[in-house]
């Protein structure tokens, strides 16, 4: 049973592949998106505005629905982009990035 869920998660997973990056969610991933202008129309990336998690203090609050929510605030703001799918690969890249930050207090 265990082994049945397990893979029901990875075929999930596989499924819902971001535009950006085909294939699971992963750090690598998250970190680029970070860095890439891409995310939006400004010119600007995340990093410009967070860099090393500057002002995303707020996170180790905030679960990963939420953090999807304001990540998508800030990409349709800040970035004057298109807010991404929830359960995209390329969201959840970027949810574990940040959650990276957490607890380095910037
Ligand atoms: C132009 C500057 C700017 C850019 C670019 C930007 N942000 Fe933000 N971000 C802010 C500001 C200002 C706040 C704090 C105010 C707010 O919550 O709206 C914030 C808040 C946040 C928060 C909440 C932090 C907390 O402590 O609760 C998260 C998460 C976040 N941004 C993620 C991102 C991500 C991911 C990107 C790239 C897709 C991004 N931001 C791009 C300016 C920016």
């Amino acid at each position: 049973m265990k082994l049945l869920s397990g893979s029901v998660v990875c075929a999930v997973l596989i499924s819902v592949g971001g535009a950006w990056a085909a294939g699971p969610p992963s750090l690598e991933s998250g970190q680029q998106l970070f860095e890439s202008a891409k995310l939006g129309t400004s010119g600007k990336s995340c990093s410009s505005c967070h860099q090393g998690g500057k002002d995303l203090k707020g996170i180790e609050a905030s679960s990963d629905e939420q953090l999807a929510a304001t990540i998508n605030r800030c990409i349709a703001g800040a970035l004057k982009g298109k807010r991404l799918d929830p359960e995209s690969s390329d969201m959840k890249s970027l949810v574990l990035y940040l959650k990276s930050f957490a607890g380095t207090g910037k």
